[in-house]
């Protein structure tokens, strides 16, 4: 039976597309098969993420409105890896309740990652409508973690096995300068447990494709870790910056 995860945040741009994208590909090194479905109908852009964007026949509408089966609409990105991309142009016509059933059809796979699209209505509803777990994406910021509280309080409203964080973009930098919230204490803000945090890294994903040596990587690797056991390591996003080399480094950071 595979775990249906739904990926939000409310506030928007603070990493949702790109946490589907790197823990599917970590939870897929791992040997588990993993489909990630983009239901983000207008800013659709995980296809471009995963480097897919040149397979992309059928979409999520085309299989809900029935032209074709899910089976077509499936892309490949690695052996243990897909995608589905969000339908063109589908929206208010698309229920949960249908995206449930194209969801049921994936059994197949140990993982099914919903990137959900940001806010907190029609689309957000019609994504965690199809899960049974929720993974909010938040950002060390005031503005990101007051959406991600809208979002936490919906989202106690459906009966899902588990609600827990990823805080992403994390500045270990400044964290240890008291200039931005530590982990612990964004956990004790929203007051959901924290799976895992992701330092902000310019190498996350780049047009080459991701550092796979890279911090950000190692975080989501982690993640992916903790997520199969339930539970385990966090990255340590200040780490970098500790010790003498980790000081000229924050220096160097300051200087940028
Ligand atoms: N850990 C990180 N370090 C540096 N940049 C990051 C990190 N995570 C995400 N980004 C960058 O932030 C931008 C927004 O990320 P992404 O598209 O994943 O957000 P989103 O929540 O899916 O946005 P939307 O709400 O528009 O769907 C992208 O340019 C991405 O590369
Ligand atoms: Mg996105």
């Amino acid at each position: 039976m595979a775990r249906k995860i739904v990926v939000t945040s409310g506030k928007g741009g603070v990493g949702k597309t790109t946490v589907c994208a790197l823990l599917g590909e970590n939870l897929a090194r791992l040997n588990k098969k993993v489909i990630i479905l983009d239901l983000d109908f207008s800013l659709n852009n995980l296809d471009v993420v995963t480097g897919v964007e040149d397979k992309v026949v059928y979409d999520v509408s085309d299989v809900v409105d029935g032209r074709c089966r899910v089976k077509q609409a499936i892309v490949k990105v690695d052996r243990n890896l897909s995608v589905i991309q969000s339908g063109r142009g589908a929206g208010a016509a698309t229920s949960g309740q249908s995206v449930r059933l194209l969801i049921d059809g994936l059994n197949a796979y140990d993982f099914v990652l919903l990137d959900c699209p940001a806010g907190v209505d029609e689309g957000f509803m019609r994504a965690v409508s199809a899960a049974d777990e929720a993974i909010v994406v938040v950002n060390p910021s005031l503005s990101s973690l007051r959406d991600a509280d809208k979002a936490i309080n919906i989202l106690m409203q459906y009966k899902l096995k588990s609600v827990s964080a990823v805080v992403n973009r994390v500045r270990g930098d400044l964290v240890l300068n008291g200039k931005e919230l530590s982990v612990e204490d964004i956990a004790d803000v929203i007051k959901i447990p924290v799976i895992g945090a992701v330092p902000d890294d310019d190498r996350v994903l780049t047009a080459e494709g991701t550092d796979v040596y890279g911090r950000a990587m190692h975080a989501f690797k982690l993640l992916a870790k903790r997520i199969i056991k339930g539970d385990g390591k966090i990255y340590d996003c200040t780490s970098f910056y500790r010790g003498p080399i980790g000081s000229i480094r924050a220096a160097l950071k300051r200087s940028v």
